[in-house]
Parts: structure tokens; C-alpha cells; sequence
């Protein structure tokens, strides 16, 4: 597996250091199709993830002693029964943090273990830490505690009711949505709601902490925010923040659960590390990750709509409350971008949306792909069907008659302009290729014939919003190192959680060096190398860091520019970087033997590169600005089956075309939109969070949580990459972002149950159905639409 040896054998050129050569192209650079820097080793075992790690010696394991009740002051922690079992090093508690005890990311006062009130089943409220796991779970069970219950507010209506809220609802608003709403010719109240999700990633949370000299501490955490954990774990232990190095290689998928939620595990661990003096690792297994950590919110979405007689939208005022669960986490995040993709790609020219935080006695929800602009666009896509519905239209008509346009039909309801606005384009091409005139004819034919099942098509439209809506947090740094052998290490804040921006940063790489792929590594993601970084979220990490390395890339080839026209005996300008080597002319000199020569010349090949993301500003008073530097683009059409008898229904396919702009790597883009819709059609449809009277999380297994699997994916599912498209300037080689948009694809699978279900009636409705749609919900609904 190991690639050994100089990547430019020594002699490479030096025979002969100023004959013509062919310039062949590098290969991998960008635009290629390159494997995931992972792919064989994912497939053949040979990637290490953290809990596969030689462990240090002496290292002991933790397991998590949680809260039985939903709601409860702590009175008392007797650990002496658990401290009695052979093999037990220590219990650790709030009272044993040695600094300040919070883990919270944005707002304080999230503690690490509740020094006082428990506040969901499955809170940690201590740990136990012994030489194995299997002593250390055995011993949390024998650790007691005493607790006076206290009441709880399990559910999103009972919050809502309550009014019991984390925050101080936020509002964005344009125009004035009140008179507009009365004078409209024709209005509707409605809603929609959509369920948790949880995220499933493959690898558990772990984290591994290494006491080093003094108060200095390693973590290997499996965290999307190297920086993040290493701030939490230094305020933890009291100690600087250049006391801990934070590193992690690669996450066994993330999908947002490892943003802010990973600081728990390395925390706990750190702790009990710096308590004993040893290392010490957590993993959670599955069915404590799922108990123990957040999930993607909840959402009750409330719409209240003036339109014209053709559905032309005058005034929406919209309320979205989210079920952020016991803390604030990264709800404000979540709810700024729900709010700010409530319109996805639609004008309202009258708006007021409305976001609350609703605070439940359930595991605290946290960052899942797309981070709120779902739930969001969610709303906007259901309360258009029931536009649609009550005017007894085609949704597709209503939706384009709608859709932002120029000149004056632009502006957000966060007062942002649309810019660059593919969908109307997009739409065309894909009603064209995926036959939709005839088909819904056909469809519409066939369930006039069919009374058991039904089929259904419709047509969501995406248009996310790239930047984090803190424009503070678009910055990233990069390392990059040119050996004397000409092979490169690269190192950046972005972490790889399976999406390929190793790969397609290391491409970036390449391609400024003009040399072939394999000549550059990828290091492993550490606090050490490149400081206070970002997450690796909301997409951005291979626009962020790609242009990081870039810039750093290029200072380094500028330097070796100018010792390759020396070699050359040519102007500077003259020379170009092409087929692992610097040509001016007909004269080259090989990568390898340049990098050799800027060594003897004393010319440094190391380079920082820093980037931070032009355009963006945004008032979190009055919640307006240009949050996003771009807009990323998806439009998907979707085919299903139900069986109006028990609810079953069948995705029969599926045809998307998604702007990534000049792609990086069209294979990695492809993956994404696969993985993406396909776990989107998961939330809202199948992944079901049920939670007992006593806020017991019941579906804490695979056995019990369903998640879509290959043979839930459309049988005929048909991906197409909008050609000649490429990205504002100041982006990775013109490229978009894609992480997370494909999710939101799904839509149209969910607006395909819904077109089946309406099928079942006389129409002039929208069919009451929640996602996500499961069998139970769509058998329900169909009862409800029958005449
Ligand atoms: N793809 C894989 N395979 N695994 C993941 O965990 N996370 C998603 C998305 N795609 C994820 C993934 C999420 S939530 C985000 S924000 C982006 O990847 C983050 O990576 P990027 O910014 O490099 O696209
Ligand atoms: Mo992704 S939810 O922004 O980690």
C-alpha cells in the first residue's frame, strides 16, 4: 500500500536538464476524474480511523454513565461500587473538570457533565474510565444516581405551547406581509411538519486523548472542527490553547453530527486523561451515539399565503419552529439558514419568516447536511403544492411562475440580490430530458385506470446558499511542502469525512505545480500545522481551503519560477509549469531536479496560504446582507409507486441536473449527488426518531431506525452535471460547492408521494402528508384524501 522511493526518480532530466520534451499533461490535476485518495483503502481495510490505532500503552477506556430521567436535579453520585470492580481506574464527574466546564460552540453554558440538572434520557452526567471497555461499560451500570425528577417538555407542540424557547425568535423580514396578505385575491393557511434524523455516520464518535509532557495533551478526535475541540479541551483542562494539538486523518462519515457534537467525547476523554495521567480512549457504540448525541432538527412549519388567480405568490408570513432540544448547540446556525431557505428559489414579494428556538428535554440537535435550509425549503415547496392544489394546477406551473427573475423580482427576504440564477435554464433542460409532458400524461392516465396503486411525479428545484451565514468563519489556512525530491505534503483545516476534499484540494495542488497527483500527499488534519480553522461544514471546505492551498501552491512556484528561468536561461515569465516539469521554450528541467535546485540556491519551498471569501457581509441585528457568496443549483424530477392498501410505495426514478460549476473532480461531484439525494429521500421518507411518554429515545439501533439502503435507490436514477457553468472568480478553478445541496433534491421524491396521494381524491387540496412519508403516513393520507 505504502508508496515508497523519491516520486521523481534522481536522474529524472538530469541527463539531459535543457532537451525539448514533450509536455504532457499532468495527471489529476483539476477537472479529472481522480479516486478518492481513500478509495482502495476504504475498500481493503488499509484506511486507519482513530479507533484503529495501535493504542498507546497503560490506555484506558470510558464508557458513559447517562440519565434515566428527561428532567432531573442531581442530588448525588455514588461511584463507590463501580470504583470496586476490578480494572477501574477512576470515575470522572463535573466536580473533576479541572477549568471551565462547558462545551457549548456558540453561546456558554453548555456543560460538559451537568454539574446540577440533567436534562434529557441519555445525558451523560458521568464516566467511568478502566483498562477495557467491556470493564468500563460494566462498571457505568454499577455507578448510582440520585435524582429528584423534575417536569419536562418532551415534545415540539408542548414547546411551542409553552412558548419555551432557548433564544429570542428571530425575523426576517421584507415589505409589509400583513396588508399584502388581506388584499390578496386569494389566501391559504397550511403547514407541513418533518421529523428528526439522525445521522448514521458508519464510524461511532471516538476520540483518543495522549497526555504528553506537562499540561500538554494529543486528541485524535473524530471532529469536523479540529479547532473547535482544541479550544473546548484547553478551557476544559485550564491550560493554553498551544497546550493541545488536535488531529484527525479521516471521520467515517460526519454528515454535520461531528461538528460541534464531537468537543462531548474528546472532552470526556481529555478530562479523564489529564485526571489519570494516561491516555484515554471513548467510543461510543452505536446505540449510545444515538441515545447520547443530537440530531438534525425537527420542524413545525406554518405558512399563511396571498396569491393571484394563477398562483403568483403576493405575501407569505411564515413561522418555523425548530426542535432544538436541551441546549443551544448550533441551533441559531440552523435557524438562520432555515429562515434564509424558506424562499429556495422562489420571490415573495411581501415576506416575513419567523424562527423559533423551542427548547425539549431530548438529546441537544445539532449541524445535519444542509444545516436548517431543508426544513426550509421544505416549507416553501409544500406551501407552493398547496397553491397549486387549490388552484387545480400542475405544481411545475406554479413553481416557474414564481421563481426569482430579473430585474425586479430578485431580492431575498434577506435583502440579498440573486445573482447568477440557473434555474429557469435548468428546469428547461431537465422537463425536456426527463420527458416530463409526456409522462405526466401518462401518469395522469394510469392512475385514472388504477384504483390500488398510484403513481406520482413532480419536479423540486434547489437553489442553496454557499458561505457560513457568519462571515467570519469563511476564512481557511494551508501548509504546503515541496520536498528536494520534488513530492509535495499538503496540509489544510479542511478534514475528510468521506466527501473527497482531500482529494480534490490535492488536485488544486497539482494542477499549479503542473505535476501529477500522486506526487501529492495529503497529511493528516492537526491544530499543529494550521491554526484556528474553520469547521469543515456547510459545504465550503474544498472552496475554502482549496483556494488556501492555492494561494500557498503559488507562492512556492512563484519562488521556484525564478530559479527554473535561471536554469533555463529564460525570462521568468516565460517559463510555465506543465508535465512535472518547468518549461520555457523548447529548454525543461524535471519538478524534482527544480526543487533540488532551489534547495542549493537557498530559496524556501514551504508556504503558508490563506484565504478568506470576498463579497459577504450580514447584520445579525436586522438580519440582512449578502451571507452567501454564491448560489449552488439542483433541479430533480421525480417518478413513484404507492399501494393505496398498505402504504408501500416504490421510488421508480429519478433525473437530476446539478450545478457544480467548473467541476474539481466530476467522479467525487457525482458520489455527492448520489450519497446526498439518496439520504435525503432517507429523512424524508424512512428515518423515523420516536421518542416514548417519558422522552426515551426508542429508535436507538438499526433494528429499530431504518436507513435507506441500495435498494432504496430509484431503479432508473439518471445524474447530469450542468455543462459549461463555471463559478464566480474567486472560486477553487471556477468550481461549486456540493456537499450538501444534492440533499435537498429529495424534495421530489417526498412532492412525488404527494402527487401520488392527491391522485387518491377529488384534488382542490394538497394530501396531508409529513415527512417523513412512511408507509403508516401515506396510507393515513390517502384515507384522508379520499372523497
Ligand atoms: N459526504 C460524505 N461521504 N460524508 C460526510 O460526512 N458530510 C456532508 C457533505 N458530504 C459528508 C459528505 C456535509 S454535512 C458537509 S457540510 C460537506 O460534505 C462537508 O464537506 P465539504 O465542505 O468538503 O463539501
Ligand atoms: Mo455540514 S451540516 O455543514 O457539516
Amino acid at each position: 500500500m505504502t508508496r515508497r522511493g523519491p516520486v521523481f526518480a534522481p536522474d529524472d532530466n538530469a541527463a539531459a536538464p535543457a532537451r525539448a520534451r514533450p509536455t504532457a499533461r499532468h495527471k489529476g490535476g483539476v477537472s479529472e476524474t481522480a479516486p478518492h485518495d481513500s478509495a482502495l483503502r476504504h475498500v481493503d481495510g488499509g484506511a486507519k480511523y482513530i479507533d484503529d490505532m495501535s493504542e498507546p500503552a497503560g490506555c484506558l477506556h470510558l464508557a458513559l454513565v447517562t440519565s434515566e430521567w428527561a428532567h432531573a436535579r442531581i442530588t448525588g453520585i455514588d461511584t463507590a461500587k463501580a470504583l470496586a470492580l476490578d480494572g477501574v481506574a477512576t470515575v470522572i464527574a463535573a466536580g473533576d473538570i479541572p477549568g471551565e466546564n462547558d462545551m457549548a460552540p456558540v453561546m456558554p453554558g453548555e456543560p460538559l457533565l451537568p454539574p446540577e440538572v440533567a436534562e434529557y434520557v441519555g445525558h451523560p452526567v458521568a464516566a467511568v474510565a478502566a483498562a477495557d471497555f467491556e470493564t468500563a461499560r460494566q462498571a457505568a451500570k454499577l455507578v448510582e444516581v440520585h435524582g429528584e425528577p423534575l417536569q419536562p417538555v418532551l415534545d415540539l407542540d408542548d414547546a411551542i405551547a409553552r412558548e419555551h424557547y432557548l433564544l429570542a425568535p428571530i425575523v426576517f423580514q421584507r415589505g409589509d406581509p400583513g396588508p399584502a396578505l388581506s388584499e390578496a385575491p386569494r389566501r391559504l393557511q397550511g403547514g407541513t411538519r418533518v421529523g428528526c434524523q439522525d445521522h448514521f455516520y458508519l464510524e461511532t464518535q471516538v476520540a483518543l486523548a495522549v497526555p504528553q509532557e506537562d499540561d500538554e495533551m494529543v486528541v485524535y478526535s473524530g471532529t469536523q472542527h479540529p479547532t473547535e475541540v482544541q479550544h473546548i479541551v484547553a478551557h476544559l483542562l485550564a491550560v493554553p490553547h498551544a497546550a493541545v494539538q488536535v488531529e484527525v486523518r479521516r471521520m467515517g462519515g460526519a454528515f454535520g453530527g461531528k461538528e460541534s457534537q464531537a468537543s462531548l467525547v474528546a472532552g470526556l476523554a481529555a478530562v479523564a486523561a489529564a485526571k489519570t495521567g494516561r491516555p484515554v480512549k471513548l467510543r461510543l457504540d452505536r446505540d449510545s451515539d444515538m441515545l447520547v448525541t443530537g440530531k438534525r432538527h425537527a420542524f413545525k412549519l406554518d405558512w399563511d399565503v396571498g396569491f393571484d388567480d394563477d398562483g403568483r405568490i403576493l405575501a407569505v408570513d411564515m413561522q418555523l419552529a425548530g426542535q432544538c432540544g436541551w441546549s443551544v448547540d448550533l441551533s441559531p446556525g440552523v435557524l438562520s439558514r432555515a429562515l434564509s431557505h424558506a424562499d429556495n428559489a422562489y420571490y415573495y414579494p411581501h415576506v416575513r419568516l419567523t424562527g423559533l428556538f423551542c427548547k425539549t428535554n431530548t438529546q441537544s440537535n445539532t449541524a445535519f447536511r444542509g444545516f436548517g435550509g431543508p426544513q426550509g425549503m421544505l416549507a416553501a415547496e409544500a406551501m407552493l403544492d398547496a397553491i397549486a392544489r387549490s388552484l387545480g394546477k400542475d405544481p411545475l406551473e406554479v413553481r416557474r411562475l414564481n421563481l426569482y427573475a430579473a430585474p425586479d423580482r430578485l431580492l431575498t427576504p434577506y435583502h440579498q440580490t440573486v445573482e447568477h440564477f440557473r434555474i429557469p435554464e435548468m428546469i428547461d433542460q431537465l422537463v425536456a430530458s426527463s420527458d416530463y409532458a409526456r409522462r405526466r400524461a401518462e401518469i395522469d392516465r394510469f392512475n385514472a385506470g388504477n384504483d390500488v396503486i398510484k403513481r406520482g411525479l413532480a419536479l423540486a428545484p434547489v437553489k442553496f446558499g454557499i458561505s457560513f451565514n457568519k462571515p467570519e468563519m469563511n476564512q481557511a489556512g494551508a501548509l504546503v511542502n515541496v520536498y528536494t525530491d520534488g513530492s509535495v505534503a499538503l496540509n489544510h483545516g479542511g478534514t475528510e469525512m468521506g466527501q473527497g476534499v482531500f482529494v480534490k484540494v490535492a488536485q488544486v495542488v497539482a494542477e499549479v505545480f503542473g505535476i501529477d497527483l500522486t506526487a501529492v500527499r495529503a497529511t493528516a488534519t492537526t491544530t499543529a500545522k494550521v491554526p484556528n480553522t474553520s469547521p469543515t461544514a456547510a459545504s465550503s471546505g474544498s472552496d475554502l481551503n482549496g483556494m488556501a492551498a492555492k494561494q500557498a501552491a503559488e507562492t512556492i512556484r512563484e519562488r521556484m519560477r525564478a530559479v527554473a528561468a535561471e536554469q533555463l536561461e529564460a525570462d521568468a515569465r516565460a517559463v510555465t509549469f506543465a508535465g512535472n516539469q518547468a518549461v520555457a521554450g523548447n529548454k525543461t528541467i524535471g519538478f524534482g531536479e527544480l526543487a533540488q535546485a532551489c534547495h542549493q540556491a537557498r530559496v524556501s519551498l514551504s508556504s503558508t496560504g490563506y484565504y478568506r471569501t470576498p463579497k459577504i457581509h450580514f447584520d445579525r441585528e436586522t438580519n440582512r446582507g449578502r451571507p452567501f457568496y454564491y448560489y449552488a443549483h439542483g433541479v430533480a424530477v421525480s417518478e413513484v409507486a404507492i399501494d393505496t392498501l398498505t402504504g408501500e410505495w416504490k421510488p421508480l426514478r429519478t433525473d437530476i441536473l446539478h450545478d457544480v460549476g467548473s467541476s474539481l473532480n466530476p467522479g467525487v461531484d457525482r458520489g455527492q449527488i448520489e450519497g446526498g439525494f439518496i439520504q435525503g429521500l432517507g429523512w424524508l421518507t424512512m428515518e423515523e426518531c420516536v421518542w416514548d411518554a417519558e422522552g426515551r429515545l426508542l429508535t436507538h439501533a438499526p433494528s429499530t431506525y431504518k436507513i435507506p439502503t441500495a435498494r432504496d435507490v430509484p431503479r432508473d436514477l439518471r445524474i447530469e452535471l450542468l455543462q459549461n457553468a463555471p463559478n464566480e472568480e474567486a472560486t477553487a478553478f471556477r468550481s461549486k460547492a456540493v456537499g450538501e445541496p444534492p440533499l435537498m433534491l429529495a424534495n421530489s421524491v417526498w412532492l412525488a408521494l404527494r402527487d401520488a396521494v392527491h391522485a387518491c381524491g377529488p384534488g382542490g387540496r394538497a394530501a396531508a402528508l409529513d415527512a417523513p412519508a412512511t408507509p403508516e403516513k401515506i396510507l393515513r393520507a390517502v384515507e384522508a384524501m379520499r372523497p
